[in-house]
């Protein structure tokens, strides 16, 4: 049982009805000046302002003065490949010296190269050390977080992999949810026959997956010289049989249509978005589907960013997640996100907090349990270092803003 008094600002202060913010209204962060908060068993329990607060009410709570600092919800990650058998600094040298991603996957390098690693490693090892990744994005503000397969592309491998995200579950304060990314790339050995792999995936690999009960979502990359629409499409009718939806990579570096697929499809979240044609924006205009931009994979890249004014123009709302995995983001730090997409993709603080919040939790399927200051909901909880506003932590890049962060009403 917690108490928090003289908060200088709570932020992002929703109905349990309101689930997203799109378009203009991405601006407005409800906000309380001088505020309180209680938790107990884990649950935001009840807020107001100060002078509302009648502390008689609460016995044997563990009060802490906020005085000068802001408390918002977590952090919510959608997007993160965070089970994987070993970094990739080589390839990012070679990058430096002038080959593109492209060119290093060319070489064997890429998720070929974690695939190689992850034959060999034992589930304890993957574990132990994404159970170490996930500590560390923890300390650094988020609340519930997606993981996904696709390192291990041989059956017996992606059944690994999610069953060490199975796991995880089983461990972790945060609600994780697992995605099956058997469709990442193809195998070096199918190489010439891309159909045979995809049926592995359909037929083989997404039975067993959904027998054993190892994910809630399914995802493909679905891009020039991986996954094409037609098989990503395939996929996705096969995974809708089962009741998986779709949360699938799109639009890195090419757009060859696979945007309007998906919102026919009903997936659930296209993640990516680097390009973005008129066509996308207009098919996803008429869709549910929740749009996610990774700004740290452009800045590692140095590709270019997620358009997200002209999403949000467009009247749809907007998610941000890390892309967390050991090739083209290997930060899950969800606070750079945030300042990343003010700097670069020039989103206000306000926006970036909503698309980092509550839209990610729509993007999860998690709105019910986080996302937002909401009464019922886990006290999933940023506490601040003493600073002006919120303007300050996008704008106070690399430094760490945050005091203390609270999983279920603990210190985490
Ligand atoms: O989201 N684009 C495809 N997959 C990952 C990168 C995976 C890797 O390089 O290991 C991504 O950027
Ligand atoms: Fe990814």
């Amino acid at each position: 049982m917690k108490l928090f008094v003289n908060i200088k600002n709570l932020v992002q202060i929703r109905e349990s009805s309101v689930k997203i913010v799109k378009g203009q209204s991405m601006a407005e962060l409800p906000s309380m000046s001088n505020a309180w908060l209680s938790t107990e068993d884990g649950k935001i329990t009840d807020f107001g302002s100060m002078n509302t607060l009648d502390e008689s009410r609460f016995t044997n709570h563990d009060r802490i003065d906020c005085t000068g600092r802001l408390l918002l919800p977590c952090w919510i990650d959608s997007h993160t490949h965070i089970v994987f058998a070993g970094w990739r600094e080589t390839e990012f040298v070679d990058r430096l010296k002038g080959l593109s991603y492209e060119e290093v996957a060319a070489r064997g390098g890429g998720i070929l190269n974690s695939a190689r690693r992850m034959q060999e490693a034992s589930e304890d090892e993957l574990f132990d050390q994404a159970m170490e990744r996930l500590q560390e994005v923890i300390s650094q503000g988020t609340g519930a977080i997606e993981i996904k397969s696709g390192y291990g592309l041989t059956t017996d491998s992606e059944l690994k992999m999610l069953r060490v995200i199975k796991r995880m579950k089983e461990h972790a304060p945060i609600p994780i949810k697992a995605t099956f990314l058997g469709a990442h790339a193809i195998p070096a050995e199918l190489k010439d026959s891309p159909d045979t792999y995809v049926d592995q995936v359909i037929n083989e690999m997404l039975p067993k997956v959904v027998e054993e009960d190892l994910a809630e979502y399914v995802d493909a990359f679905c891009e020039k010289g991986y996954f094409s629409v037609e098989q990503t499409q395939r996929l996705l009718e096969a995974a809708t049989r089962f009741g998986l939806k779709g949360k699938i990579h799109i639009n890195q570096f090419n757009a060859i249509g696979g945007v309007k697929m998906c919102v026919e499809q009903s997936a659930l979240s296209i993640d990516h978005l680097e390009v973005l044609t008129e066509e996308d924006l207009e098919a996803l205009k008429e869709s549910d589907v929740m749009p996610v931009a990774l700004p740290s994979c452009s800045f590692f890249l140095g590709i270019p960013y997620t358009p997200a004014r002209q999403i949000m123009d467009a009247g749809l709302p907007l998610t941000l997640a890390t892309d967390y995995n050991p090739g083209s983001t290997p930060t899950g730090n969800m606070n750079f996100i945030v300042s990343l997409a003010c700097i670069r993709m020039k989103m206000t603080p306000e926006e970036a907090i909503n698309a980092a919040t509550l839209n990610a939790a729509a993007a999860l399927e998690l709105s019910d349990e986080v996302g937002s200051i909401t009464k019922g909901k886990r006290a999933n909880l940023i506490l601040t270092k003493p600073v002006s506003g919120i303007d300050f932590l996008p704008y106070h890049f690399g430094s760490n803003n945050i005091e203390q962060v609270y999983i279920n009403g603990q210190k985490a």
